[in-house]
């Protein structure tokens, strides 16, 4: 018999992509980092009668949350299912520092810490297939056609060299430059950015699928920027990436500013990161001083957050 514990919490974190955003859903490698700067922790405890849930969009019986919600109920449900458990007899509680819809992988990093603390609540161990296999129920919903690299890297503490459907490829990304993430303030638009490229390798697959393979290209070259240790190549790289997804259609006026600030006060490189049409953009500096520098800059051109985050030692 399962013991189930009084209250119990599961734990993920955002994650950043440096390269192969919507490249990665056609089978293009990926580079991805987690980002602990930004976290999300889910509490079950124990209460009588229907499920509540309790996060700053809705406060009340799971059963009647909101339609936005609706990948968190499913993935609660299949959970539930997995575990051979009722809907009934507790309440969760979602507490996060991922910004939403901000290309961070706040709804994958629900998802993760949502099963989390759903097994160590009913005291059943979680092998690391079915957790993502999971995460993965909420994600289909929340974006249509999800590569599974935001269930794995908001999961993992380590960047991942990411192919869909291959092994996970542990990626020691050590450099010797800093990242810089300035959210746009706008919500991204993941699940339409994704549908949208679908639709445009439907009318013109030649010249979608020509963009998605140098999408590609650019992320292997990142890879080998990172493991010389050549930032300014790994800059060059991620300018050009984000000319081609501009290309794809996922940017939008906002990200283009800042990507341009970020080059103008000094950046090697920038790039919007995730799915795009709002949520974050990323740029590579050479040192810390220039990364404050852009940070500053981006921030007064209208940027409502800024993190910055070492690639190598600090
Ligand atoms: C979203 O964070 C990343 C995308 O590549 C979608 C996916 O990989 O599922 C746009």
């Amino acid at each position: 018999m399962i013991n189930i514990n009084q209250s119990a919490t599961g734990t993920a974190n955002g994650k950043i992509i440096l390269m192969g955003e919507h490249s990665v859903v056609y089978g293009e490698p990926a580079i991805a980092i987690p980002f602990p700067a930004t976290r999300v922790e889910v509490a079950v405890t124990s209460v009588e009668g229907p499920v509540q849930l309790d996060c700053v969009y809705y406060q009340g019986n799971l059963s009647a949350a909101p339609k936005q919600l609706a990948n968190l109920i499913a993935v609660v449900e299949s959970t539930l299912n997995e575990l051979n458990q009722d809907l009934k007899n507790f309440k969760l509680t979602i507490d996060s520092t991922v910004p939403v819809e901000r290309g961070m992988g706040s709804s994958a990093a629900v998802a993760i810490a949502m099963v989390r603390a759903l097994f160590a609540y009913f005291s059943t161990n979680l092998t690391n297939d079915v957790l993502l296999a999971l995460a993965n129920v909420s994600e289909t919903i929340a974006h249509g056609n999800p590569s599974g690299l935001d269930a794995a890297m908001t999961s993992g503490k380590q960047p991942l060299y990411y192919i869909k459907g291959e092994p996970f490829v542990p990626f020691p990304l050590s450099m010797s430059a800093y990242l810089i993430v300035a959210d746009t303030g706008l919500k991204g638009q993941t699940r339409d950015a994704v549908a949208s490229i679908a639709q445009l390798n439907q009318e013109n697959p030649t010249l979608t699928m020509d963009a998605i393979h140098q999408l590609g290209a650019l992320a292997k070259q990142a890879k080998l920027a990172i493991e010389a240790n050549i930032p300014v190549t790994l800059g060059l790289v991620m300018d050009a990436a984000h000319e081609k997804l501009s290309f794809l259609g996922v940017s939008n006026d906002t990200l283009n500013y800042l990507v341009t600030t970020a080059r103008t006060n000094g950046a090697l490189g920038a790039k919007l990161t995730g799915g795009g049409r709002g949520g974050c953009m990323i740029a590579l500096a050479a040192d810390k001083d220039t990364a404050t520098c852009i940070s500053a800059a981006l921030l007064a051109a209208g940027a409502v957050n800024t993190w910055t985050h070492p690639l190598g030692d600090d």
